[in-house]
């Protein structure tokens, strides 16, 4: 069962890569705006607090608390549909409230910038079901309240319930999906970068002028997907475009992630699998005229649990698995991959086959590693703790060691952390683990100033230069 230390992948790792441990090491903590992200069953436990994700003070505390831990950024994923897929309804996931119910991500993010100065918020929103036009005008809402400090994870959908509760028969293909988001990052870079100059706003009290509309321009995007001829209704906001998160590790993903993301978000089981991961992200990048090195930011999903001896965390772990859900498991893993795991017995073994949800879900537990079979109920107990990134327990000496080695041995930059306990497991780490890790030289001690993008590329607040959105500017 993932979680044990002796399932923690330390001496197998046989990969020839050596990378530097840049710092600071990322944290991001990984929410949804629901009671069960990736750890179903766990709302169960007295004093846990999921359950009350609903009121404004679950999320301003959590707000505070990570920023006193230098976090990164507060994650937020999304998803615009129900995990009906196992057991062929939504029951499963309803019993268990596996991401369901779900509020919108976007409506807690200024309850969070109120309370921060320095925290920045990635918010998932998915592209399918929203017209750019409208979408990008709530991006720099957000940009324009929080300072700077918005980023979109990017994402098509992966559950058909979501498309036909948008009047589809289902959802478009997987590749064909990629391709409606380059249009409509296309459409968005015209409207945040382009259509309107930098010195457009005059704000000129004597002239009575607040806008120069010969510095303003209407884009007129004509394409496959979207006819957009007017410009946006925003005025500039500090980063223009949002940094830019990307999660879809699949072939197409990668070559999505590859144009578009500063940052990406991957997952998988084993360092072996995210260090290939990640340095096919990087060539990609680098093979479309990027600095695959320089201008991606790569974070790795992790669950951790700390504790002050080893007695105290093998506590902690056995009440977590006392408490996981194989069902709320299996509901989530079903929607992932597309396949209903209900029609399998617990230990089949899975195999990889292409479908028009998530593919890298199934891949990474079936194709990823040769060397490695998961039977079905494997994969959902492993999922079951925190999803499908591994699990890492130990004492703060114990899991410093842990995220020092896959930083050196797979090229990643950080990690977004999920949670099995709200909000303790994120408490723990910034009382228990920052300071480690601080001690070591290896996490800020202080917030950089400016934008996200600034604090991650230590760079300007737009796109840096060799980005495809940064071509559209009007300089
Ligand atoms: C770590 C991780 C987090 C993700 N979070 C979300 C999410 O919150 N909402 C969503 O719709 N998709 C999410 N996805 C799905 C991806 O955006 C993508 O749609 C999916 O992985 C399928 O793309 P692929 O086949 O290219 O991998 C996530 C994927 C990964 C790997």
């Amino acid at each position: 069962m993932h979680g044990t230390p002796s399932r923690i992948d330390f001496q197998s790792f046989q990969f020839q890569a050596c990378y530097a441990v840049k710092k600071p090491i990322r944290f991001n903590a990984f929410l949804m705006n629901c009671v069960t992200h990736l750890a179903p069953g766990q709302w169960l436990a007295e004093g846990d607090r999921a359950p009350d994700y609903l009121a404004p003070s679950y999320w301003t505390d959590l707000a505070r608390l990570l920023e006193r831990g230098r976090f990164d950024a507060v994650f937020l994923g999304d998803v615009l549909g129900v995990y009906d897929v196992y057991d062929g309804g939504p029951d499963a996931a309803l019993r268990q409230a596996a991401q369901v119910p779900m509020n919108d991500p976007l409506a807690v993010i200024p309850l969070m910038s109120q309370v921060t100065a320095h925290l920045c918020f990635g918010v998932t929103c998915s592209l399918s079901y929203e017209h750019p036009y409208t979408f990008s005008r709530r991006m720099s809402t957000l940009d324009h309240l929080t300072h700077g400090r918005i980023g979109w994870n990017i994402v098509t959908s992966y559950l058909d319930s979501a498309a036909r509760n948008i009047g589809l028969d289902r959802q478009l293909s997987h590749d064909q999906r990629y391709d409606l988001a380059d249009e409509y990052m296309e459409v968005c870079y015209k409207l945040w970068e382009g259509s309107w100059e930098d010195g457009a706003v005059v704000k000129d009290r004597v002239k009575g002028v607040y806008t120069d509309p010969s510095k303003v321009h209407p884009i007129a995007h004509e394409g496959t997907y979207y006819k957009v001829p007017g410009f946006h209704m925003c005025e500039p906001s500090p980063q223009r475009t949002p940094v830019l998160f990307q999660a879809g590790s699949s072939g197409r993903g990668k070559q999505f992630a590859g144009t578009h993301a500063e940052c990406v978000f991957v997952a998988g089981p084993t360092r072996k699998i995210v260090a290939r991961t990640v340095a096919d992200i990087r060539a990609q990048a680098s093979s479309l005229g990027r600095d695959g090195t320089a201008s991606l930011a790569i974070f790795a999903m992790m669950t951790v649990v700390v504790g002050r001896s080893d007695e105290e965390v093998q506590q902690k772990l056995a009440a977590y698995r006392a408490r996981a859900s194989y069902e709320g498991a299996a509901a989530l893993l079903s929607g992932w991959t597309g396949i209903d795991l209900a029609q399998y017995a617990p230990d089949d073994t899975l195999s990889y086959v292409d479908t028009d949800a998530g593919r890298s879900a199934l891949a990474s537990f079936s194709s990823a590693d040769p060397e490695r079979t998961w039977t079905v109920k494997e994969a959902i107990e492993y999922v079951s703790l925190g999803g499908r990134g591994p699990l890492v327990a130990g004492t703060p000496e114990r899991v410093a060691d842990e995220l020092e080695a896959w930083i050196t041995e797979t090229g990643l930059d950080g990690f977004n952390l999920t949670y099995l306990s709200a909000h303790q497991t994120f408490a723990d780490i910034v009382e228990l683990l920052v300071p480690e890790l601080q001690r070591r030289g290896l996490y800020r001690e202080q917030y950089e100033a400016g934008t996200y993008r600034e604090k991650l590329f230590a760079a300007g607040p737009r796109l840096s230069a060799d980005h495809p959105g940064a071509g559209y500017a009007k300089r």
